[in-house]
């Protein structure tokens, strides 16, 4: 049997944790799949703020996002380094989930990546603007040059996160060390830092 796309899993954590009214990210909206996903599942009470920095990505995002009828979304041109300039301070602490898909855009031009120093800024706000149960996660493509030394950066980044956060990777083995890495974090409830 053929391992699940570790893309649809992170859809499936992302589904099973949010629910209706809340707030989210997605930190790279590329052709807006995953925007379109976020703000189904938060539905109209809730938000979804997305973010490129390239305008051929806002604007495939922005026909898919009329398309697709979500006005719950703001999609801005910026890095995702400015997430949190750009989300007002009234949601800091407060978000349900900040999703990552790196990379370059499908159909795009391959030459412009996420690159490390970029998406680790992006990441140390993406855990400050998240509620205290909130989920990240983050699709890693270690198999093209940029792509390795920004897996490599952003799993040094997350061995260096103090102990209160839970990190996870994952990755189908069938399909070799180069392939693509599903990486979950999230704060441990509190209890159980206490255990020793
Ligand atoms: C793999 S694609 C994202 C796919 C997308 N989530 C979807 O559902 O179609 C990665 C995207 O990251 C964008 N990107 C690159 N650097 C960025 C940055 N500093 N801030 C935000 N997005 C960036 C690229 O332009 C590209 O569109």
């Amino acid at each position: 049997m053929r391992p699940v796309p570790l893309t649809t899993l992170a859809h499936e954590l992302l589904r099973q944790h949010l629910q209706p009214g809340d707030f989210a990210i997605d930190a790279t909206v590329g052709n807006g799949h995953d925007m379109e996903f976020l703000a189904r599942t938060v539905g109209p009470s809730g938000f979804v703020w997305a973010f490129d920095t390239q305008e051929q990505a806002i604007a495939a995002s922005e026909y898919r996002r009329s398309q697709a009828g979500v006005n719950w979304v703001q999609l801005q041109q910026v890095s995702h380094s400015q997430m949190k300039a750009v989300i007002p301070e009234k949601y800091h602490g407060k978000l349900a989930a900040v999703m990552f898909n790196l990379g370059y855009l499908p159909g795009g031009d391959k030459s412009i990546t996420t690159t490390a120093t970029e998406t680790i800024a992006a990441l140390e706000q993406a855990l400050m603007l998240l509620s205290a149960t909130g989920l990240l996660t983050v699709m890693l493509y270690p198999g093209h040059p940029a792509g390795a030394a920004e897996t490599q950066a952003v799993r040094e980044w997350a061995q260096g996160l103090p102990a209160f956060f839970e990190v996870q990777t994952q990755q189908n083995a069938e399909r070799g060390p180069l392939s693509a890495i599903l990486m979950t974090i999230h704060k441990r409830p509190e209890s159980t830092l206490d255990t020793p």
